[in-house]
């Protein structure tokens, strides 16, 4: 039998939003428990023969593991934990333990970042070797060119052993002193793209990622909002 749960952390487990949140959601009467609508955070549940309903939708238990998908804002650094800057743990429910981002993003860096409690999924995304195709959105100072997207093709120089291997620039516009573009690359180097358009003579000034293998940065999810993934996403993700 599993054990008893206070309504909240149950609610908050699984990912109905932090645990603030859901008291919240109780305090406004949204919660019934077996029909009965909930007043207290810490009524007890059985997540096995208890049915909670959230405005009007049965709450599943908690899953084994979570996959936060949140779209990273400037500003924050992709650690567990910082002495001096705020982190990225700071825009996801904090309930479950042991959750840590999949990578990371540079401080100034936006976008797509996983974050999970699931430490063989990110050993695995992350091993040396596993090439997943990452694309970035970048706003660089200086006119990209297809001279550029050849040398990128070819692989670069940023100063490590090898070449960077290939990828794929695209050129969406330039002003004729800033271009967008988006950039493909299948390493994860530190600082990789900026180091990449540094190679080419370009300096970027706003980067964020917006895939990695086939999950994609939701167009609607606000900068610092976080929403989990898809049971289709998920499947994405362990076939990488
Ligand atoms: N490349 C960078 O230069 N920075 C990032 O944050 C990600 C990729």
């Amino acid at each position: 039998m599993a054990k008893a749960v206070r309504l909240d952390k149950f609610l908050a487990d699984a990912g109905k939003g932090t645990r603030s949140e859901v008291k919240k959601f109780i305090q406004k009467g949204q919660v019934q428990v077996n029909g009965v609508p909930a007043k207290k955070p810490e009524l007890k549940v059985d997540p096995e023969k208890d049915t909670v309903v959230l405005s009007g939708e049965t709450v599943g238990a908690a899953p084994e593991f979570v996959y936060y998908l949140l779209n990273k804002p400037a500003g924050c650094v992709s650690a567990t934990e910082d002495r001096n800057d705020r982190t990225v743990m700071e825009y996801v429910p904090s309930d479950r333990k042991g959750l840590f981002p999949v990578g990371r993003l540079d401080k100034d860096t936006e976008g797509l970042l996983l974050i999970t409690d699931d430490g063989m999924l990110a050993h695995e995304l992350l091993a040396p070797g596993k090439h997943v195709d990452k694309t970035y959105y970048a706003k660089v100072k200086g006119v990209v060119t297809k001279e550029d997207q050849e040398a990128v093709k070819n692989g670069v120089d940023i100063g490590e052993a090898k070449l960077t291997m290939p990828a794929k620039l695209e050129i969406l516009n330039t002003d004729g002193e800033y271009s967008e573009i988006l950039l493909t690359i299948r390493e994860g180097k530190f600082h990789q793209v900026k180091r990449m358009m540094e190679a080419v003579g370009k300096t970027v000034v706003y980067l964020k990622r917006l895939s990695m293998g086939g999950l994609v940065l939701p167009e609607d999810l606000p900068i610092g909002q976080w929403r989990m993934l898809t049971t289709e996403e998920r499947k994405i993700i362990k076939r990488l």
